[in-house]
This record gives structure tokens, C-alpha cells and sequence, in this order.
């Protein structure tokens, strides 16, 4: 099992150009099933979940190239399968969105159910009842999802969602954007990569209007053509790198990032005693001294992300003061990082939703466990402030996510590296 080693110490200094949206990636690729002609993806991240995405797709019958680092171009038009290779649809929690491609081009699928991170439990009934409402017959197993057609056949509907599932909210989209009629989600998620997943699809020829607000509308079109789409900079590789450079007493420029989308996390982190400077496409993140303490409560976009809640975590371990973290989108998230962040001499009080954590003056190096993708990410960058060596295992769940992060850390500083054993 391959691991990360790292010696801490290192103020992270220099540059750092931030690689395409995982989660928009994770959606914008099944959703290029969708589109009878060649799509001309860029700005993809080099990272497994996507890699095992496109061998999902090549399974069911697309042609999928990599002209260049970064570009994937997917031809769907001869797809010969609806039914997608289980034993890679359980490595990743996205594959969720192949029910609603393949819904939306062929009216009907057999999915298994997703896997990818188990940091709390991840109901996807909120996805059945969109399929539902837009007429499908669904028959759900412990292993799979089955997608028919159901008596009055398909067409579009309107869907309110009991919570603003982005993973709902993009699978409905999807499965709409071919329909008859108009879909239309209520209490829908407004999370940069949905209104990415519907520039791309808008792109292609589909009728979505109102991403990013709590209202989606769809006009079902008879067919989507090809074309060329550019995925946007991921908010949380931006945020992880953001918050490593201000608890390492560092000074970064991040770039390739849209400002916009970094607000929360930016905010928080200048309250913290960060020094933040703004430009168009890039943002500078300076460390003055020891961070302060502060209260985060986790939320949908756009407000503090929860794959942002375990970096955060581990600035509040250093900072100065006794800090409040409240989580209210996944209640279990703690519970794969914390007891790690102790070992290296964290103080964190976990009650209910909330986190108290007591800050210290440092962490110390020893053997962590990366149970999730993001609680990987944080323990790196707990590394990079802890006295002595850190081993970080487990590191596939890091890899799922994060494009060069051994490169990215390595230019800024950091001693890093990757041990195959
Ligand atoms: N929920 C339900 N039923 C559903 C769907 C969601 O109860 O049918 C609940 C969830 O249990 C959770 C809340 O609703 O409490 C929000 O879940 P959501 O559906 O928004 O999450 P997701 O689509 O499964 C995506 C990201 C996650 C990110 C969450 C929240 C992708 C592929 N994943 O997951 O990203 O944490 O939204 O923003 O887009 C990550 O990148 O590390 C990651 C886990």
C-alpha cells in the first residue's frame, strides 16, 4: 500500500495553479452520454475518479481519446450498453449520475449502487424520487438500480427536493434535459459545478435555465450535438491549498481560481488572521503568524463547504484559542479525521455537530490513517505543520481527488513523497 511521508516545518511559498472541478468533472463526463456527437472536454482533472469514470464509459461503448494533458474527448454516439461495469461503479461515489445519463438517453439502465466515501451514510433517495417523478419505474436492490420506463412513459415533471442534494439535483438535470416537456427542481443545490454541469449541457443544445438558484428549469430538446467545453477550477483544491498556505505561516498565489466561488472560505480565513489578496483569476494567501480561532458552521453553497470542513479543522488545531466547528450537511464527517489529528496532539471535543478545538502551539509527526477523501487532504496539511515526520496511508482516497498534490506541495516547499512499499 502506497503512503505519504512528510516532513514538517516548511512555510509554503511560491505558486500553485489549481486543476478542473473534481465534482464538476465527476457530472459533466456522464453527462457527455447525453450527447449524440463529440464532445471536447478541458481542463479535466488527472485524478482516479475521473480516470475510472472513463473506463466506465468506454465499457458502455464510447470512444474516449486524451489528445492533450488535461483533455478528454468523448464520441457517445455508438453506446452499446446500459449497463454500466459494477465493479467500477462501487469504487466511486459519482457513478450515481450514469443512472441519470443513462435515463436521459435511453430511458432506461441497470446501476449498482455507488461506493467511493463512506464518511457518513449517503441515501440516494432523493434521486429515486426525481427519476420517479419524471415517470420511471425504479426497482432498487442492495446492489443495484434498475430504471424503466413506467406506463405513461417518460416525460418532465416538477421535482422538490426534501434537501438540496447536489448529487439529486444534477442527476435530475441530466435525466431531464432529453424529456418531453418541462422538469423543473425545487430546493435545488447551487453549487458551482451544477451550474457547470449546465453550462456544458447548455452548450451542447439542452434548455436549462436558473442554475445556482433554488429553481432549475428544463426544456426537454430532441437531441444534443457536440461541441467544446472547459470545466471550471475546483473551489476545494483551491480551499485546501488556501488554508495550507495561511496555517503554515506561508505566502501563496493560487491560481486559476474563480474569486467568487472562494468567498466563504476566504472570509473565514482572513477572520482567522490571514492576509488575503484578490485578483481576477488568482488569489495570494499570507500567514501572519499564528491563526486565531474561530466559529465555522458548514453549509450548501454558498456557504462554508463541507469538503472544506476537515482543512479548516486543522487550522483551528494551531490557532490561537478555543475554535467552533459545527457541521450540518454530513453529521459523521468527524469521525474520519479527528482521532487522527489527536495522535498528533490535536485537543478536539466532538459533541453532537459541533467540534470544539482547543488550539496548540504545535502538532507532532506520526502515522495517520486518510479515511475519506478530504479528511486525507486535511492530514496532509497537518503534516506540513508538525514537528518530525508525518506517514499519511490510505492515500488512494487522496488520490481520487487531488491532481499532483506531491508536485503541488513539493514546488512550494514542502518535503513530501510517495512510498510504494
Ligand atoms: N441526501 C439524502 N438523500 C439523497 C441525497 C442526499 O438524504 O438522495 C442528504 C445527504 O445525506 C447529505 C445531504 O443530503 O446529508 C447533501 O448531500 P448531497 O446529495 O448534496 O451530496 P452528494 O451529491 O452525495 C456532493 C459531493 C460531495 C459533497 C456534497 C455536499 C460530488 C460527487 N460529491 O455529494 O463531495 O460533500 O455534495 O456538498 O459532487 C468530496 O468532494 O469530497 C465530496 C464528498
Amino acid at each position: 500500500m502506497a503512503r505519504y511521508e512528510i516532513m514538517g516545518g516548511a512555510r509554503l511559498e511560491g505558486s500553485v495553479t489549481i486543476s478542473g472541478a473534481k465534482n464538476a468533472a465527476v457530472a459533466i463526463l456522464p453527462a457527455a452520454l447525453l450527447v449524440n456527437g463529440v464532445c471536447r472536454i478541458e481542463n479535466v482533472p488527472d485524478i482516479s475518479d475521473v480516470r475510472i469514470l472513463l473506463s466506465i464509459l468506454e465499457g458502455l461503448g464510447a470512444n474516449v481519446q486524451k489528445p492533450e494533458e488535461n483533455v478528454v474527448v468523448i464520441d457517445a454516439t455508438a453506446i452499446h450498453s446500459t449497463v454500466p461495469e459494477a465493479a467500477l461503479v462501487k469504487k466511486m461515489r459519482a457513478s450515481y449520475y450514469l443512472m441519470g445519463s443513462l435515463l436521459g438517453r435511453f430511458g432506461h439502465c441497470h446501476v449498482a449502487l455507488p461506493g467511493g466515501c463512506n464518511f457518513a451514510t449517503r441515501p440516494i433517495d432523493q434521486h429515486i424520487k426525481g427519476f420517479k417523478a419524471l415517470g420511471a419505474n425504479v426497482e432498487e436492490t442492495e446492489e443495484y438500480v434498475a430504471l424503466q420506463p413506467g406506463e405513461e412513459g417518460l416525460q418532465g415533471n416538477r421535482v422538490c427536493l426534501d434537501m438540496a442534494s447536489v448529487g439529486a439535483t444534477a442527476n435530475i438535470m441530466m435525466a431531464g434535459v432529453l424529456l418531453e416537456g418541462q422538469t423543473i427542481i425545487e430546493n435545488a443545490a447551487k453549487e458551482p459545478h451544477i451550474v457547470d454541469l449546465a453550462n456544458f449541457l447548455n452548450t451542447m443544445g439542452a434548455q436549462v435555465s436558473g442554475a445556482g438558484t433554488d429553481t432549475v428549469k428544463i426544456r426537454g430538446v430532441q437531441q444534443l450535438q457536440g461541441g467544446t467545453y472547459t470545466i471550471i477550477p475546483d473551489q476545494i483544491e483551491a480551499g485546501t491549498y488556501m488554508a495550507a498556505a495561511a496555517v503554515t505561516g506561508g505566502n501563496v498565489l493560487v491560481k486559476n481560481v474563480i474569486p467568487k466561488h472562494m468567498d466563504c472560505i476566504t472570509s473565514k480565513l482572513e477572520e482567522m488572521g490571514a492576509e488575503v489578496i484578490i485578483y481576477d483569476d488568482a488569489i495570494r494567501i499570507k500567514g501572519n503568524g499564528r491563526l486565531q480561532a474561530a466559529t465555522v458552521k458548514t453549509r450548501p453553497y454558498p456557504g462554508f463547504p463541507t469538503d472544506m470542513q476537515a482543512q479548516i479543522c486543522v487550522c483551528m488545531t494551531l490557532a490561537e484559542g478555543v475554535s467552533r466547528l459545527t457541521e450540518s450537511v454530513y453529521e459523521t464527517r468527524f469521525f474520519g479525521y479527528c482521532t487522527e489529528l489527536e495522535s498528533m496532539g490535536a485537543k478536539i471535543e466532538i459533541s453532537g455537530k459541533t467540534a470544539e478545538v482547543t488550539g496548540r502551539e504545535k502538532l507532532k509527526g506520526t502515522t495517520v490513517v486518510a479515511r475519506d477523501l478530504r479528511a486525507g487532504a486535511a492530514l496532509v496539511m497537518a503534516g506540513l505543520c508538525a514537528e518530525g515526520t508525518t506517514r499519511v496511508e490510505n492515500i488512494h482516497f487522496i488520490e481520487r481527488g487531488y491532481e499532483n498534490l506531491i508536485e503541488k506541495f513539493t514546488a512550494l516547499g514542502a518535503t513530501i513523497r510517495r512510498i510504494d512499499d
